[in-house]
């Protein structure tokens, strides 16, 4: 389905609501990463380029629909206005309002506005046109650039592309252009999945339709060990998951599952516990498997090695606690020397590969954690929905 481009758009002048994803990760007053801010600055200034007015607009944390002091957007102004040292950059202290719609009219072009936390509204989650109407009201063309969010029904997201001509921001083209690239791979293509969450059986389904092999680590291996009857000690596992890996490996495709052979195991859940390497079936009863061990990481590598399309999701170990990240880093070092296109989402991946410093090397981190795993399973994602059914909607009104 098509959707309208931003480099096709006539945007001369405009003045643009841009719905970014400035949910950045914050800790004592600070800013830990900025890297989704900077995400959106390429779009920024093509917008300025084009003489727009920019209106910015984002949620920041889960406020539940209250005004929270703490999640002001005041602390994302400070740091838009040290990556656009140039730029003239006013927070306003509302996102709706006839106030804020004054102020925005009056305003000459390429002047830059942030709009205070989407989310002080309850009627941004629960997707309301009347609130999303009066958003939508502030511009001329709507913009996400939002891809972390885009799973999600609301008013920023959907319902306001009711109402004005919607476009795809420059980052959101790159996220649907590189991670279709997952679904459909250059073959052979091999999926690693790993991470701590073990409800991942509709992402698993979707890797095992796409690539040659799945190669499993982080916490799933221990589902699929113990419905087999082979203990798992005190390793992080559920009922529900291992229902859902019986009924996974009495499905032939399963055979393209690859479980690691060994672990690195440890007599408590502690940095300073002792290890050692075990066997698969060699877990004792009171040790956690906490990371793949090293005959996994060569058995992985001999997979990898013939991928044309490597998709990465979730970390091989508890990769924040050195003795349980060699996994991880070892295989995450591997792949980058690899030809294969490496595409990689989830937020605990990302942050795997950030730690590492393997960030460059990708050809694709995502920038959505929840987003990119909705899109990775095959699922459709609201906001690029929204996006093409605006298309259908308004391509007659446009005038190039
Ligand atoms: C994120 O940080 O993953 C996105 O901004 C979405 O945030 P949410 O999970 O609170 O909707």
């Amino acid at each position: 389905m098509k959707r309208f481009s931003l480099a096709t758009f006539p945007l001369e002048g405009k003045t643009v609501f841009l719905r970014v994803d400035y949910n950045v990760p914050f800790e004592k007053g600070k800013i830990v990463d900025n890297s989704k801010i900077k995400l959106s600055l390429k779009t920024i200034n093509y917008l300025l380029h084009k003489n727009c007015k920019i209106i910015i607009a984002t949620h920041f944390g889960r406020p539940k629909g209250k005004f929270v002091k703490e999640l002001t957007v005041s602390p994302l102004l400070k740091e838009l206005k040290t990556l656009l040292p140039k730029e003239k950059i006013v927070k306003l202290s509302d996102c709706i309002g006839k106030d804020i719609q004054h102020k925005i009219q009056k305003a000459k072009p390429k002047q830059i506005f942030l709009l205070e936390n989407l989310r002080f509204y309850k009627q941004e989650e629960q997707n309301d046109p009347a609130f999303a109407h009066s958003l939508a009201d502030l511009a001329d063309v709507y913009i996400n650039e939002a891809f972390g969010v885009s799973h999600r029904k609301h008013a920023s997201v959907d319902a306001i592309t009711h109402f004005i001509p919607s476009i795809a921001g420059i980052t959101l083209e790159t996220e649907i252009q590189e991670l279709t690239k997952a679904l459909r791979p250059r073959k052979p293509s091999v999926w690693i999945m790993g991470g701590a969450k073990l409800d991942k059986v509709k992402l698993l389904e979707s890797a095992l339709q796409k690539s040659k092999y799945v190669l499993i680590g982080g916490a799933l291996p221990f589902a699929f060990l113990k419905s087999k009857g082979i203990s798992v000690g005190m390793s992080k596992v559920d009922g529900t998951s291992v229902r859902a890996a019986q009924k996974l490996l009495r499905k032939r495709i399963s055979t393209k599952i690859i479980l690691p052979i060994d672990f690195v195991v440890a007599d408590s859940f502690s940095l300073r516990a002792k290890t050692r390497v075990a066997k698969y079936n060699d877990i004792k009863r009171d040790e956690f498997a906490l990371d793949i061990g090293p005959a996994t990481v060569k058995l992985f590598k001999q997979y990898l090695r013939k991928a044309h399309t490597i998709v990465w999701n979730g970390p091989l170990g508890y990769y924040e606690w050195v003795p349980f990240s060699s996994g991880t880093k070892d295989i995450g070092r591997y792949i980058v020397t690899l030809t294969a296109e490496t595409i990689c989402g989830g937020g605990e991946t990302v942050d795997a590969i950030k730690k590492f410093y393997l960030e460059h090397k990708m050809t694709h981190i995502s920038s959505g954690g929840g987003a990119s795993l909705t899109f990775l399973a095959g699922n459709k994602i609201v906001g690029i929905t929204a996006l093409e059914k605006n298309y259908s909607k308004f391509k007659k009104r446009i005038k190039k």
